[in-house]
């Protein structure tokens, strides 16, 4: 019998071509490498073959079995084999969609604080987190023996401050050196606050964390009184926590605010077992020393200062018990604020 291999694979390609299902392409392969397909029947017929036409049928039922795999591959994937049809995808699924992130829960504490005052009329400024002695320290009224300046108490960089031969830069321990950049700055009258990160070299645990944020408030003016300062912190913590809100004004000592006191959150009223009375602010009038300091004549201003932890806060407000929970970046928690 004599085969023409041209025709064969010509054939082959055409029939390839309109394969359009799973069951086409089983008939397709069964007709050529089938049991008693085209391939074995050019086998079969090499015994009877002339002599001299054997090497070309061997090489040619070779060619017509590599030429029908390859299409057979070619269209599987075009019609999906039986295996590619059930994995297929189904576009008609709705999808698993992104889930969107959103702002920090201390992102959005600091806001809702800054707008707060920023309704009252205050304006926001930030300023460097690396700071220099005289601003963090000296400009504050803080004296060089400070157990502040210790470097158990702040972190300082290796690298000299610029502007003070001998003495080194430090990472900011409070936003307060904030207050002196501003007024070095700036003319009274003046309604500023300061929010940001500041650092301590502290142990870490449910309440004390080696970096914290804070927001710190300078009002100055020529006739300022510590009866407006309670006013105005009053006023803001009823607009943060609610109108429930019970605060008491301790007195306290800071070297740059006189008289000076703390303000502390009665945690009870807001549902927070702990302890009755948590911290949340130092505040004062600004000591005519830190005026002196950034060069305004003396006795001309007035005004008052507070700082205040944004943790703190967020934690009175919201029900949290650890501050750790702020950095952990667990989205478990994330996701409820
Ligand atoms: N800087 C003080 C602290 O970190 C807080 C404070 C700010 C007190 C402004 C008085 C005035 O504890």
């Amino acid at each position: 019998m004599q085969w023409n291999f041209q025709e064969i694979h010509t054939q082959a390609q055409a029939e390839a071509e309109v394969i359009d299902s799973p069951q086409a392409l089983e008939a397709f392969r069964l007709k050529y490498l089938g049991k008693k397909g085209v391939v074995s029947a050019i086998f079969a017929s090499l015994p009877t073959a002339q002599p001299a036409d054997k090497a070309a049928i061997g090489k040619g039922a070779n060619d017509t079995r590599t030429l029908v795999e390859s299409l057979i591959v070619t269209r599987s994937s075009g019609v999906g084999s039986p295996q590619a049809q059930k994995e297929r995808i189904d576009i008609s699924l709705p999808g698993t969609g992104e889930e969107l992130g959103h702002t920090h829960l201390l992102t959005q504490t600091m806001q809702e604080i800054v707008a707060v005052f920023e309704q009252m009329g205050f304006v926001t400024i930030e300023t460097p987190e690396v700071e220099t002695e005289f601003h963090n320290f000296t400009g504050l009224n803080i004296p060089i023996d400070h157990p502040s300046r210790d470097a158990f108490d702040t972190f300082y960089l290796d690298a000299e401050d610029p502007s003070a031969r001998g003495r080194r830069l430090l990472l900011r321990s409070h936003t307060s050196p904030g207050q002196v950049r501003i007024m070095k700055e700036h003319k009274p009258p003046m309604a500023v606050i300061v929010p940001g990160r500041v650092y301590r070299p502290d142990a870490v645990d449910a309440s004390h964390s080696f970096m914290f944020h804070q927001i710190e408030g300078l009002l100055v003016d020529e006739k300022v009184q510590f009866s407006e300062l309670k006013g105005l912190l009053t006023e803001f913590c009823r607009r943060f926590f609610g109108p429930k809100v019970i605060m008491r004004f301790r007195p306290h000592f800071f070297p740059f605010t006189e008289p000076s006191a703390e303000v502390d959150i009665n945690a009870e009223i807001l549902g927070i077992q702990r302890k009755k009375w948590l911290e949340i602010l130092g505040c004062g009038m600004v000591n005519p020393k830190v005026f002196e300091g950034v060069g305004y004549p003396k006795g001309k201003y007035k005004g008052f200062a507070f700082g205040m932890g944004v943790e703190r806060m967020a934690m009175l407000k919201y029900g949290i018990n650890d501050i750790r929970l702020f950095y952990e970046n667990d989205v478990r928690f994330l996701k409820q604020f």
